[in-house]
């Protein structure tokens, strides 16, 4: 039995699958577990919900003693692609990234009604934006002539700013404003912070925990649990990141760290 606690579009799942494995799939997206629930495949069990229900989830779904359980972490592609959920900085849409449209605030929410100081916070500890004081200078600004409601608005306003502050960047500068909003909007490290302890006590003896995150805040939260851990034993004493060859065929993985650890 295994855990897979972000569905996605099933690419884990139908791998654990094929080698006789049986599933217990959670996504808090209903549009994912929608979608892999019409596929009827066998042996799987999809939940839409939180994974930092999980515990409660095992027992509901009559998983006891599991043999591995696998996180990899962040947005899936279809939610970055799809410009209508507002992920994607390059795909204009309404500013949303709610992963479960049951959320009540969306990033639009955020940039337009937070305090100046709490946006530059936001921007400063969840994206590590140096620019951080200029760009919540710069939305305050944009909302008071009329509200932030798309992708490009918010994209177009920290282009400008990094553009009259003439500090270059690789990547586009809206990246980190997204990457900031999103985790908030999802209570994303707060998820991970909950689950991770509720992994120990569901793993059989020899069973595995593997976690693939996307950013240093999120890979610092597993790197942390497994050092608390008593009854864990780290598989990766620093983490395992992407092929060149998985990157040139997925650029999204490449800035993946997987890390694994063994119940003792
Ligand atoms: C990177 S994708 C997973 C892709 C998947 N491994 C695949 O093979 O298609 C991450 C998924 O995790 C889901 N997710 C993120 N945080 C979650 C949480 N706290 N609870 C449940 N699902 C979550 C997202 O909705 C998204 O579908």
């Amino acid at each position: 039995m295994y855990i897979d606690a972000t569905l996605g579009a099933a690419g884990h799942t139908r791998e654990i699958l094929k080698r006789g494995g049986k599933v217990l799939a959670i996504d808090r997206d209903p549009e994912s577990t929608k979608y892999v629930a019409a596929l009827h495949l066998k042996n799987l069990q999809v939940v839409n919900d939180n994974f930092s229900h999980i515990d409660n989830l095992v027992v509901e779904f009559g998983f006891t003693k599991v043999s591995g359980i696998l996180f990899d972490l962040g947005v899936s592609t279809s939610q970055l692609e799809d410009a209508q959920r507002g992920f994607s900085f390059t795909k204009n849409g309404p500013l949303d990234m709610r992963m479960d449209p049951n959320l009540a605030v969306t990033a639009a929410d955020i940039v337009n009604n937070f305090e100046k100081r709490r946006l530059s916070e936001i921007f400063q500890n969840f994206g590590n934006e140096r620019l951080s004081r200029q760009l919540a200078d710069a939305v305050f600004s944009a909302r008071q002539v009329k509200k932030i409601e798309s992708t490009e608005g918010l994209a177009q306003i920290a282009r400008e700013v990094y553009a009259k502050s003439k500090v270059y960047t690789k990547l586009d500068p809206a990246t980190k404003v997204f990457q900031a909003l999103r985790i908030i909007v999802n209570s994303e490290l707060l998820n991970l912070e909950e689950a991770l302890p509720q992994t120990e006590k569901l793993l059989e003896k020899g069973g595995r925990l593997v976690i693939v995150s996307f950013h240093s805040l999120e890979d610092a939260i597993v790197k942390r649990f497994f050092k608390s851990s008593k009854s864990l034993k780290v598989l990766t004493k620093s983490p395992i990141g992407p092929t060149k060859e998985e990157i040139e065929k997925n650029r999204r993985s490449r800035s993946a760290k997987l890390r694994a650890a063994e119940k003792i």
